[in-house]
C-alpha cells in the first residue's frame, strides 16, 4: 500500500474508532425535530447493511408524529400492566420497574421502526422446528446489522439513538397503531433525536 493509501486507511480507522468509542445509548431527547435530510442520510446508510438468505426482507417505518409515538408507548404500558398480575409475585415489582425501559422512547421526536418478513424455504422442505427457528432468526439478525449502522450514522450526524427491543413484547398492539408492510414483524424501536443536555 502506498503512503497515501496507508494514511487514508488510518484516517478512516481513527474516525471510526472515535465514533465507536463515543457512542452511547441515548434515551432523553431535546424537543427538536430531526431534519428530513438527516433522516434520509441515516436511511441511506441503513440500506447498505448485509442481509441473510439473499433477501432484503426488511423495511423501516419512520414515525415523527408525537401523538403516534405516545400512543405506541401507551399501548405497551397497557400490555405490561395487564401482564404484571400474571408474573410470579416475587418477580412482579422487578418486572414493573424493568418494563419502564420498554417505553424509554416515549419523548423522542422520531422513531425508526425496522420490520422484517420471514420467507420460509428450507423449513418448508423438512419438518423441523429448529430449522424453522433458524430461518426466522436469520431475518431477525439482518435487522441487528442494519440497526447498528443506524446508530453509528445517527451518532456521526450528532444525534442520539437507542436500540430497543423491549417494546416488541407488545408487537400486536403496536401493529394496531401503525401500518407496516403485510406479513412483516416489528424487530425493534429506535428512537432518534438531539440529546437532551442535563
Ligand atoms: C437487543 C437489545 C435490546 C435492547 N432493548 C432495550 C430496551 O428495550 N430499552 C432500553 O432502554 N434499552 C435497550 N437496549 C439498549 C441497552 O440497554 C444498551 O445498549 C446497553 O445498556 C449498553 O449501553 P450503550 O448502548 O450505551 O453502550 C437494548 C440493546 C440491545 C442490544
Amino acid at each position: 500500500m502506498s503512503m497515501e493509501g496507508f494514511s487514508k486507511v488510518f484516517e478512516m480507522y481513527e474516525a471510526f474508532r472515535e465514533l465507536s468509542l463515543s457512542r452511547h445509548s441515548i434515551r432523553e431527547f431535546r424537543d427538536t425535530k430531526v431534519p428530513q435530510d438527516m433522516v434520509d442520510k441515516i436511511l441511506e446508510l441503513a440500506a447498505t447493511a448485509p442481509y441473510a438468505s439473499g433477501k432484503k426482507n426488511w423495511d423501516i417505518k419512520v414515525i415523527d408524529d408525537t401523538q403516534t409515538i405516545q400512543a405506541i408507548a401507551d399501548s405497551i404500558e397497557a400490555y405490561t400492566t395487564a401482564l404484571a398480575p400474571k408474573i410470579r409475585e416475587d418477580f412482579r415489582e422487578g418486572f414493573i420497574e424493568y418494563s419502564q425501559s420498554f417505553i424509554a422512547f416515549k419523548d423522542a421526536p422520531l422513531l425508526l421502526i425496522p420490520t422484517f418478513k420471514v420467507n420460509y424455504s428450507l423449513s418448508l422442505m423438512v419438518e423441523d422446528e429448529a430449522i424453522k427457528a433458524w430461518e426466522r432468526d436469520n431475518y431477525v439478525k439482518s435487522i441487528a446489522t442494519l440497526s447498528m449502522i443506524i446508530h453509528q450514522g445517527a451518532h456521526a450526524l450528532g444525534l442520539g439513538s437507542c436500540y430497543m427491543t423491549g417494546a416488541v413484547i407488545a408487537q400486536e398492539q403496536i401493529k394496531k397503531i401503525i401500518k407496516i408492510k403485510p406479513r412483516h414483524d416489528i424487530a425493534a424501536i429506535i428512537p432518534i433525536g438531539f440529546k437532551k443536555e442535563r
